[in-house]
């Protein structure tokens, strides 16, 4: 079979493990297990949004909706900017990262990523023979290296990715280091704000002072939404007309859209969802600062980097010690721009990040 060069070279995604995975795998029972892995919410869905969804499931005998006016009206009045501002992705925002390569990229175009950061972006440009250029996060800042992106700008960059707040890190970048960014350079700058509900990170007003920012969001996070796959990019109406263009065009079902919109009109789940997010995240972070020999990173997201070395354990191992105790976390030793020893927490409810807690203290001082 002839295969693209590109695909050839490829190696496969690492995501996350599921609950039903390590249930299988380790012989427990799934109920029991205390997922802190892929930065999902740990509160569930808008109650609404479950409700409606069930009622509307006698339709899905029929495509799904193309025209996804009313629900890019709900995102736009939440994004604080304009329907024709908005394009949804019914894969998440990773579609939308799908449909940026697809609109924008053209063999041997570079693009540039600070490292450690979200590793989709890569995943989702190599096919189409974009090339990788790292910039830098600063780990012992927890920042962006604004000279290391613009150092690494040729005349072949198409994107620039930066996350904020960033993942894994968990570090916000300050809008006047994107401003500086956008100012002097041509290219597309991607500001990824997955997690942005859970910071003061926002820089949609940006879109209407720069021509080349697009920001991708997502409800998989604070909005409990990550099993539906539904997030957005805001841009400009012209970058956003093109991104149309090449759409999968039903890629978000009929379910997803239903959740979607009952999930934005449910204000009191999203103010909960998002108040609880952050009690949790401060509340592991004092915790996880108690423990000796860890080095925990202050983050402005939903989950918590740590640094295990002092600890001599490698990441793979304590994740591995963990899960056997029904608890899953990040390894993160398959990111780039980490070494063998750092592991993410995602947020959990009180009570599940308490008994981690316990747990992580007696596997470290076993
Ligand atoms: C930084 C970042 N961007 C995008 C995504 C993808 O989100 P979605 O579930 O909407 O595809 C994730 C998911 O973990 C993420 O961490």
């Amino acid at each position: 079979m002839d295969v693209r060069d590109t695909v050839k070279g490829l190696n496969s995604y690492v995501p996350g493990r599921s609950q039903e995975e390590i249930a299988k795998e380790f012989n427990l029972n799934k109920s029991e297990i205390i997922k802190l892995g892929s930065n999902e919410s740990p509160w569930g869905s808008s109650k609404k949004a479950i409700e409606a969804i069930g009622k509307n499931l006698n339709q899905i005998n029929r495509y799904p909706e193309t025209n996804l006016e009313n629900l890019k009206k709900l995102i736009a009045d939440y994004s604080n900017t304009k329907i024709e501002n908005v394009i949804v992705g019914g894969d998440g925002a990773d579609e939308i990262i799908d449909i940026l390569a697809k609109t924008f990229i053209e063999k041997g175009d570079e693009f540039i990523v600070p490292i450690p950061t979200y590793t989709y972006y890569e995943f989702s440009l190599k096919p189409y023979g974009a090339i990788p250029v790292y910039g830098r996060w600063d780990l012992t800042t927890n920042s962006l290296d604004v000279s290391s992106i613009l150092e690494a700008v040729s005349n072949k960059t198409k994107m620039i990715f930066l996350c904020s707040p960033n993942n894994p890190t968990g570090g916000v970048i300050p809008k006047n280091d994107i401003v500086k960014i956008l100012k002097e350079v041509d290219s597309l700058l991607v500001v990824d704000e997955a997690y942005v509900e859970y910071s003061n990170a926002d820089n949609v007003d940006l879109i209407a002072k720069y021509p080349n920012i697009c920001i991708l969001r997502t409800m998989s996070k604070a909005l409990g939404l990550a099993g539906l796959r539904v997030g957005y990019g805001l841009s400009n109406p012209e970058i956003i007309d093109f991104m149309h263009r090449v759409k999968p065009v039903f890629s978000l079902t009929k379910p997803s859209y239903i959740g979607a919109l009952e999930t934005f009109n449910d204000k009191e789940f999203i103010s909960k969802s998002i108040a609880k997010g952050i009690e949790s995240r401060d509340y592991l972070y004092r915790e996880l600062l108690k423990i000796s020999n860890l080095n925990v990173f202050k983050s402005d997201s939903n989950f918590i980097l740590v640094n295990t070395e002092k600890t001599r354990l490698r990441s793979a191992e304590l994740a591995l010690r963990l899960l056997e105790k029904g608890i899953i976390i990040r390894d993160c030793s398959s990111f780039q721009g980490l070494d063998d020893y750092w592991v993410r927490i995602s947020i959990g409810t009180l009570e599940e990040d308490e008994k981690f807690i316990n747990i992580l203290k007696d596997t470290l001082f076993d």
